[in-house]
């Protein structure tokens, strides 16, 4: 394995996963994090239906076996019957991190009245961050704007890798007693 930190990508849609939906949202994941990051990564990738059990291993196997500091997760975060994967995060985290859900949630409001209908969260499993992203394409961007800020030194304070951003497009937040 090389030594380049690594990112996993989870777009979680039973459509998606059987080929009727183009998988958008886990590419426009993967061009977010290319743009937003100066530090070289490798990444990881899966577009799997919405089963818990499924989405639980797919995270352990990209934090444990495949080394991914940050996991990122689109879909499954609303109330419908199928909307699991909030319930898979929190199976396979330590520690949950409700702040990033609280936020996400914030701005999404500025943009769609409907953002209370997600249930995004974020937690840490050993050394990786595990987020989720409501399914929309457009809710990717609105949501990693407002959190990415705090995720490089989450990651520090993890034992994970030092990531750099491109500050041009976020500038990565670190206090500076740190
Ligand atoms: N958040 C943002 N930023 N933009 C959006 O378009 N859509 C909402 C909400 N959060 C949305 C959003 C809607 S309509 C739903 S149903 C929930 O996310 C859950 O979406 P999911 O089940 O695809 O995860």
């Amino acid at each position: 394995m090389s030594s380049k930190p690594r990112i996993g990508i989870i777009n979680v849609s039973d459509r998606a996963s059987r080929g009727v939906y183009e998988d958008i949202p886990g590419k426009a994941i993967l061009a977010t994090i290319q743009e937003y990051l100066k530090t070289d990564f490798d990444h990881e990738y899966a577009v799997i239906p919405d089963e818990a059990d499924q989405i639980a291993r797919t995270m352990e196997v990209m934090a444990d076996e495949q080394g991914c500091c940050l996991v990122i997760t689109s879909g499954g975060t609303g109330p419908a019957p199928r909307d699991v994967t909030p319930e898979a995060t929190e199976m396979v985290c330590h520690k949950m991190m409700p702040g990033f859900g609280e936020l996400m949630r914030q701005v999404s409001l500025n943009y769609v009245p409907t953002a209370i209908l997600s249930r995004q969260t974020a937690g840490i499993r050993n050394q990786t961050l595990i987020i989720n992203l409501p399914g929309k394409p457009k809710a990717i961007r609105e949501c990693l704007d407002a959190v990415f800020p705090a995720v490089p030194y989450c990651i520090d304070l993890i034992g994970g890798p030092f990531l750099e951003t491109n500050e041009k497009v976020i500038k990565a937040f670190r206090p500076k007693s740190s």
